[in-house]
């Protein structure tokens, strides 16, 4: 197993560029299972989860190119299998974004229970119940792991739809399986993710007609049939979010490229209370953690457009260093704490109670083995790892690897040092 050590840096300097979001493409990819035409996408980060999705359409038929680096196109002429496979879905929890435009497109989804990140139950009650507005049929096998949906004879039918709480994925996939259903759909209580209003923008491309992606009501007419599109990903905010969060941590100078300001607006706020410059223009931020002392916060993560979760265990990791005393709530997923033992090892004052961390600020934190327990847990640890003294081996890597593109690369070019060992 794949391992990194990373060594202590000094403050990190210099521009990056921030890849296009693994939460955009996911969808966008799911999305083009809906039309048989060829859809071209852009910007498409190279990541083992991006690896998974081309994997999942190239099963159900699809014919994925390359056409350089970092731009795929997609043909479904037919959809060849209703059932996804185990091995694949197995991998990835956002493999569950293909149930809705399967349903959509041959009236029939079966997925076994999906994998991904262990960060709580994750259960996807609130995708089937959409599905089962829209008049499918809910087969939720938990004894062979497997769940299925059926559209009756006349296929999906429009209906109204209320989110118990804004889950992204479950947005999604009812967006996705509504565009093509009779009728009109109200997804009410939506997620107001950029990555829903990214999805939104190439459906719409394609021929579909959704109005109010970004708000809390989703509005889709339904249409026949949907055709090709190119579309380019919105930059990945969490990314962007993670190299602010280095910037910050090493008392740097980075100046981040390709980035949407307005996306990083609960990160640059609560930077800034720390004592944090951060300066934007359209598409960048430059952030300074070397003027003047860094202090405590409180912070609590909740659904766009609030203070993302994906950032909570990086920022965790900064405020492990900072003065003062730091509480965290998580409130979007139960069981994200998992980095805070692997921050104490090396250091850190993180106490928690339920779903609270309080951190109290250390002089310092040194390297020792640890391991990435989640994809952001693992950022956080190369966070804590470039300020810690000495080196530090983090293990299960190809956490980190499903979601950041050319992460070692990105951060030698703003002057740290991390090396991949094969173990
Ligand atoms: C997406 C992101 C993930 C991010 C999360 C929250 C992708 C590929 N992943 O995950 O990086 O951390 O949004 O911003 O985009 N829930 C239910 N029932 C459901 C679905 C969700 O109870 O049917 C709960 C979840 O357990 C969780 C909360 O809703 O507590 C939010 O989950 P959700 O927004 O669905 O996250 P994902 O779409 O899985």
């Amino acid at each position: 197993m794949a391992k990194y050590i990373v060594h202590q840096s000094g403050p990190l300097k210099g521009e990056v560029v921030v890849s296009g979001a693994k939460n955009a493409v996911l969808p966008l990819m799911a999305a083009t299972l809906l039309t048989e035409e060829d859809c071209i996408i852009r910007d498409v980060p190279q990541l083992r989860d991006v690896v998974f999705m081309k994997e999942i359409l190239a099963s159900m038929g699809s014919a994925v190119k390359e056409l350089d680096e970092n731009t795929i196109s997609v043909e479904t002429k037919d959809i060849i299998t209703t059932e996804a496979r185990y091995d694949l879905v197995n991998k990835m929890r956002a493999s569950i974004l293909i149930m809705g435009p399967l349903l959509a497109r041959k009236g029939r989804a079966r997925i076994p229970l999906p994998g991904g990140c262990a960060i709580g139950a994750r259960p996807i009650d609130l995708h089937l119940k959409g599905f089962e507005a829209l008049g499918a049929d809910i087969i939720f096998n938990e004894a062979e792991s497997y769940v299925e949906a059926r559209a009756g004879g006349q296929g999906l039918i429009g209906d109204s739809i209320y989110l118990d709480m804004p889950s992204v994925g479950a947005t999604e996939n009812i967006m996705m399986a509504a565009v093509l259903a009779e009728g009109t759909t109200y997804i009410e209580n939506a997620a107001k993710e950029p990555e829903i209003i990214d999805l939104a923008n190439l459906l719409n491309k394609m021929g579909a007609k959704i109005k109010g992606a970004g708000t809390d009501t989703i509005k889709i007419e339904g249409v026949q049939r949907l055709g090709g599109a190119k579309h380019t990903v919105i930059p990945d905010r969490i990314e962007a979010g993670t190299f602010m969060l280095a910037a910050a941590i090493t008392k740097g100078n980075v100046t981040i490229n390709n980035v949407v300001p307005e996306h990083l607006k609960p990160i640059i706020a609560k930077l800034r209370e720390c004592g944090v410059r951060v300066a934007a223009t359209d598409d960048t931020v430059t952030v300074r953690g070397d003027l003047g002392p860094q202090n405590s916060t409180d912070l609590m993560t909740l659904p766009h457009p609030g203070f993302p979760t994906d950032i909570q265990s990086p920022f965790m990791a900064f405020l492990s260093l900072v003065n003062g005393t730091s509480t965290v709530k998580e409130t979007v997923f139960e069981n994200r704490f998992m980095h805070v033992s692997q921050l104490r090892k090396m250091g850190a004052n993180i106490e928690t109670a339920g779903n609270k961390a309080v951190i109290k600020g250390v002089a310092n934190l040194r390297g020792t083995q640890v391991m990435a327990t989640d994809l952001r847990a693992g950022a956080a640890l190369v966070l804590a790892g470039l300020v810690a003294e000495g080196t530090t081996e983090i293990s299960e890597i190809y956490h980190i690897e499903r979601g950041y593109e050319k992460f070692i690369e990105k951060f030698a070019g703003l002057g740290a040092t991390i090396e991949k060992i094969e173990d």
